[in-house]
């Protein structure tokens, strides 16, 4: 596994890779990296010759500063998973290798309203950076694949349309979301949950879980404001906890509304925001 820091030598190596025909296969991070990262590595190990990983704590799609200056970094112990996985190449850049005054400029795409919901109503801004970043590591990388986690439901359906507007040959795959036995989505924030909170964490998932069993008994309004409840009433306070068409992420009226149905919520247990969804 080699280590990059450059834009130059990375792409020089990738250069390289696809010159000899190997497909490349690649997995944005932010590092902190758990099993539900790792489990996309060995996806991208399985299904390509050389599998890219970035960890890059990505400044622009912070919205909350002390967010990002608490974010964990664990570098060490990163690499050792990442070589454990079968990642070929690390991409660790600094932020001036990330964004250059000459760096290409992110396509304008009309995300049709992907933005305007869910996570986007609460952190203004983080969808552009997260776009920008990606953008940018993807022409970077060049990938033919790319893999991302159902756990960021938003992201990764944002970053679809985004391949599709531009008319990208990069394929993504969305991998499904992982958690611990206890039903909790994994999460770099996780570690920063105390016992007691890491103690009801766990009621997001199961009560993601019980609206699959409302389906027919009550409107979605109805399970959206009892499933509100059962989380306010654990000590959550809830940002949303939404019933959506899969595609377009808008607000639905029905279960028979939409080919997909993903329930999606995020929450704070004291200053940490858990997100997590299931496709219905
Ligand atoms: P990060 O939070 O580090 O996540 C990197 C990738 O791992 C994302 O695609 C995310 O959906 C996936 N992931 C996280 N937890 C997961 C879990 N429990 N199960 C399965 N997949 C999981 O998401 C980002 O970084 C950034 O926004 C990024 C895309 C790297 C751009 O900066």
């Amino acid at each position: 596994m080699q280590i990059f820091k450059y834009v130059k030598k990375l792409q020089e190596r990738v250069a390289e890779q696809r010159k000899a025909g190997k497909q490349i296969g690649f997995v944005p991070t932010m590092g902190a990296l758990h099993q539900g990262h790792i489990a996309l590595i060995e996806r991208a190990a399985a299904e390509n010759d050389y599998v890219v990983c970035s960890i890059f704590v990505n400044p622009t799609q912070f919205n909350d500063a002390s967010d990002l200056v608490k974010y964990p970094r664990t570098i060490n112990a990163d690499l050792a998973k990442l070589y454990a996985a079968g990642c070929s190449a690390v991409f660790v850049p600094t932020v001036a290798e990330i964004y250059p005054k000459n760096a290409a400029p992110t396509p304008v795409v009309d995300f049709e309203q992907l933005m305007e919901v869910l996570e986007g109503v609460h952190r203004p801004g983080h969808f552009d950076g997260m776009v920008q970043v990606v953008h940018r590591l993807l022409d970077i990388a060049r990938p033919d694949n790319l893999y991302m986690g159902q756990k960021d439901y938003q992201q990764q359906a944002i970053i679809r349309h985004m391949l599709k507007a531009i008319a990208s040959e990069i394929k993504l795959t969305t991998c499904k979301t992982v958690r611990e036995n206890d039903g909790l989505a994994m999460s770099s924030r996780n570690t920063r949950l105390t016992e007691a909170q890491r103690a009801i964490a766990p009621t997001i998932h199961a009560t993601l879980t019980s609206v699959a069993e409302k389906i027919g008994e009550q409107s979605i309004q109805d399970i959206e404001a009892w499933a509100t409840e059962q989380l306010t009433k654990k000590g959550f306070v809830v940002d949303y906890f939404s019933i959506v068409d899969g595609e377009s992420l808008q607000s639905i009226e029905s279960f028979e509304a939409a080919d997909t149905v993903v329930v999606a919520t995020a929450a704070y247990l004291g200053d940490i925001r858990l997100i997590d969804n299931l496709i219905l």
